[in-house]
């Protein structure tokens, strides 16, 4: 095995990413790091080939081959078609390391149109004997080679099985359409969070969202036929307002009546707040004997300082003590100086959300 691993990141968030990485794996060590990519040296212990990286910031990693660097761009899929690990893998995966934090300058993470071109280059020199898909959703656990355009002419290689939701997707992005049109990015980050988390939100779900203004996570619930109760003392966009599944609560999140919330499965919350002051908010809901059918929740957590990463495994041994056995954080790709952290009070839950009725 390789002696290297590689992790992608947002763009900014390296040096809190390679602490989180480092003080939740010891036996990494820092080799490499250019914004949105990071490389640790592995010391002698051994990490398992299909080994999972315990990170929030982390959006996609695996083993590190090094890098390639050439004038030409042929020169550098030539010299992914030669490289001796790709006749293990069963997918490829060719992206560029984010230039611009999510959301600045029309900017959104994904593969961008020369990764695109790179990825059709590789399509066509792929011999009919090893036809491979390239840049697709790749198959549950199947082995995928890694290629990180860090810079056009430096190329890095890796390996990764893909054994988790974000590791099936390119460079740890869903394949969602970001030019659709929306009342706000919320619309992105639900999506990517619902994908990530496995929660299937079906027609009549009764849902709540706390800190819903103007509304483009509620436009995103209603689109999927579910009945949502809107909290936000700020306007809501007089489109998603019109819509005849959504009633808006023009208050705080802690001035709603917890009776009114019995029939409520799935919570969520994206408060311009501080991590704890939204955990405060949620408990206040979740322990409510009035709310008996919460199945699970979405949150959005501000990271108005990186260092609050570091309150992480507090906040999920709260939430824990909440009665939610499956809690789990991430940076998503379509968050920007947040994460999300996703709650369940068990797995049935979550498989019986997905189930079609
Ligand atoms: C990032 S925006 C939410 C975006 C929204 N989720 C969407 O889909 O468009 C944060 C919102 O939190 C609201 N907020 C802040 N504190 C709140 C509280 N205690 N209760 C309810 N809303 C709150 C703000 O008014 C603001 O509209």
């Amino acid at each position: 095995m390789a002696k290297f691993i590689f992790v992608v990141c947002q763009n900014g968030v390296e040096s809190a990413c390679k602490n989180e990485v480092t003080r939740n794996h010891p036996e990494l060590r820092l080799a490499f790091s250019r914004p949105g990519f990071i490389t640790f040296k592995l010391d002698d212990s051994r990490f398992p080939e299909k080994f999972f990286l315990k990170s929030t910031l982390a959006r996609t990693y695996g083993w590190s081959w090094g890098n390639e660097t050439a004038d030409s761009s042929t020169d550098l899929v030539k010299s992914v078609l030669q490289h001796p690990k790709l006749a293990e893998a069963k997918h490829i995966h060719i992206w560029q390391r984010d230039r611009l934090n999510p959301g600045t300058r029309g900017f959104e993470p994904g593969v961008t149109p020369l990764a695109q071109e790179m990825a059709e280059q590789i399509r066509r020199f792929l011999t009919k004997k090893k036809q491979l898909p390239v840049n697709g959703l790749a198959q549950p656990d199947v082995p995928v080679f890694d290629v990180v355009m860090v810079e056009p002419n430096q190329w890095w290689f890796g390996f990764h099985y893909a054994t988790t939701p974000a590791l099936r997707w390119p460079g740890g992005v869903p394949l969602i359409d970001h030019q659709v049109d929306c009342v706000s990015r919320a619309y992105l980050k639900l999506q990517e969070a619902l994908l990530w988390s496995g929660i299937g939100i079906k027609p009549e779900d009764n849902c709540l969202e706390i800190g819903s203004a103007p509304g483009g996570a509620c436009q995103l619930l209603l689109e999927k036929g579910a009945r949502v109760l809107a909290v936000d003392p700020s306007e809501m966009d007089p489109e998603i307002l019109a819509h005849d599944n959504l009633t808006h609560l023009k208050c705080r999140g802690r001035d709603v009546r917890k009776r009114d919330l019995r029939d409520i499965r799935w919570l969520f919350a994206d408060l311009n707040v501080t991590p704890s002051y939204t955990i405060d908010a949620v408990e206040e809901i979740v322990t409510n004997q009035h709310v008996c059918h919460l199945q699970g929740m979405l949150l959005t957590l501000k990271l108005t300082d990186l260092k609050m990463i570091d309150q992480v495994p507090d906040l999920i041994q709260r939430v824990k003590g909440m009665g939610f056995n499956l809690v789990r954080t991430r940076q998503l790709a379509f968050n920007r100086n947040e994460f999300c952290m996703m709650a369940i009070r068990d797995q049935f839950a979550l498989r019986a959300s997905r189930r079609k009725n």
